[in-house]
């Protein structure tokens, strides 16, 4: 189902920046302790997203095929783990451009993704996709954040003043099956509703109702994800784990920096979901026994073959401090032939090849030139893109994290360091409770006034 390649990430193909056979097999070695500690933890049941596979979608996808389905629109409300998930696999397994679509041919909702309170975005959004022939699935585990909540009172008050007590009609909620602002809402005003595992955090989060309602509503059924999910659990952990000490001993080396490179628009938008699970989960301040530690590898997104014409040249010739992993799919679903057209030496030998053939080259040349270069580069390939590849390929890299998490000696579940940013934004929209850090920010020295560029 999934490959892992990294050969091109050994000392035998790329020089000293490369894992020799010794340190390879010493950092798998020095793993396999964290190897069991995981498995042990999900055993005793600690870990949620483990689970995930062997859940009931029934009522999922009946409300998606009856409900979902009577809509023009599907909006997703949420951010961070709550929209990531979504928009990753949307871009994998829906049309490529789902929302131009005819809806003869979609013969389902269009789906849209806000996930920022970008003022301009948001009201925006209000002009050109109508309230009254909109579902708003509004998302967040905590069911407290300030971005969501922003976005739900603006669409509640825009459905409101269309359609009056018919607004709950139009709004679905996901959150936790207990705690939160939204949990009470969804309670107290009987709007339907779907449970995010209290055990399950946001980033782990795609393969619970936070992304498999959206997409079941848009036609893709989550009995097929969680099938690729569950032959990961079953076939894909110890890969998963190589793939977790082998982006650790490339960051011990002075890989600081991961680059997630697909060569497939289908998966540009894993690479941004994949980011936001690597940083987050790893780039801790202390371990897990309380030490400072400063851990964190940088994920960069990058997308073959654009970003061989924006990033390339870095990667080649630029510090050597990067790894680059490389997705990488077998087939593509649609063709698309390039036709012969003038005789000049730079035209001819395009035609008659597919587009796949070229982008597939662009891959190679790339690869081949990093591996020259000796920048360690790895590749995860899929045979195609489908539900269950994907499904799978989202629950691999999750426990590869997890796997990560513990080599590492951190805590991949928690995220400490997000706290500070959203009390103060609390303290600054004036929320009850935190008067105190507001006089706090109020009496902070002003920043230095900024350099003006006249005539702007
Ligand atoms: O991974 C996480 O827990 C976070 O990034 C959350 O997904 C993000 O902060 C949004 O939180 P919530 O889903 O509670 O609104």
């Amino acid at each position: 189902m999934l490959q892992l390649d990294f050969t091109n990430a050994m000392a035998a193909r790329v020089g000293a920046h490369g894992l020799t056979e010794d340190e390879w097999t010493s950092a798998l070695g020095a793993a396999l302790p964290a190897y069991d500690a995981v498995e042990k933890d999900a055993a005793a049941g600690r870990l949620g997203f483990r689970r995930l596979p062997a859940q009931d979608t029934k009522s999922l996808a009946e409300y998606a095929r009856h409900t979902a389905s009577l809509f023009e629109n599907l909006t997703v409300l949420g951010i961070g783990g709550s929209a990531l998930g979504t928009t990753a696999l949307a871009s994998a397994l829906l049309h490529p451009w789902w929302n131009f679509a005819a809806p003869e041919a979609r013969r389902a909702p269009r789906l849209f993704v806000l996930d920022n309170v970008d003022p301009e975005e948001i009201a925006g959004h209000l002009e050109v996709v109508l309230p009254e022939r909109t579902l708003y699935n509004v998302i967040s585990k905590s069911g407290e954040t300030a971005e969501t909540t922003a976005q739900l009172l603006v669409f509640v008050d825009a459905l409101k003043k269309r359609l009056g007590d018919r607004w709950r009609e139009h709004v679905v909620v996901t959150t936790d099956p207990a705690k939160g602002f939204l949990r009470s809402l969804a309670t107290r005003e009987k709007l339907a509703s779907f449970p995010v595992p209290p055990d399950v955090g946001g980033r782990f989060s795609a393969l619970t109702p936070v992304s498999l309602l959206p997409l079941a509503a848009c036609g893709v059924e989550p009995e097929r994800l969680l099938a690729g999910a569950a032959t990961a659990e079953e076939k894909g952990r110890e890969t998963a784990f190589k793939a977790a000490a082998l982006y650790t001993a490339l960051y011990r080396k002075g890989k600081r920096i991961c680059v997630m490179m697909p060569y497939a628009r289908a998966l540009r938008d894993v690479a941004d979901w994949f980011r936001q699970l690597w940083a987050e989960s790893l780039g801790k301040r202390r371990s897990l026994d309380g030490r400072e530690v400063f851990e964190g590898q940088t994920p960069v997104k990058a997308l073959g073959a654009t970003d061989q014409h924006s990033q390339a040249q870095l990667y080649n010739e630029g510090p050597n401090d990067k790894m680059i992993a490389f997705l990488e799919v077998g087939r593509f679903r649609r063709p698309c032939p390039i036709p012969p057209g003038w005789e000049d030496d730079t035209s001819a030998f395009l035609g008659g090849r597919d587009m796949g053939d070229l982008l597939s080259a662009e891959k190679r040349g790339t690869e081949r030139a990093l591996t020259a270069n000796g920048r360690p580069n790895l590749t995860f390939r899929l045979e195609g893109v489908t539900p269950e590849t994907v499904g799978g390929m989202l629950h691999f890299f999750e426990l590869m994290t997890a796997y990560a998490g513990r080599i590492w000696n951190v805590n991949a579940f928690d995220q400490p360091g997000v706290e500070a940013a959203k009390h103060a934004t609390f303290a600054l929209m004036g929320r009850k409770g935190y008067e105190k850090l507001a006089e706090e920010i109020r009496g902070e020295t002003p920043a230095q006034e900024a350099v003006k560029l006249e005539g702007f």
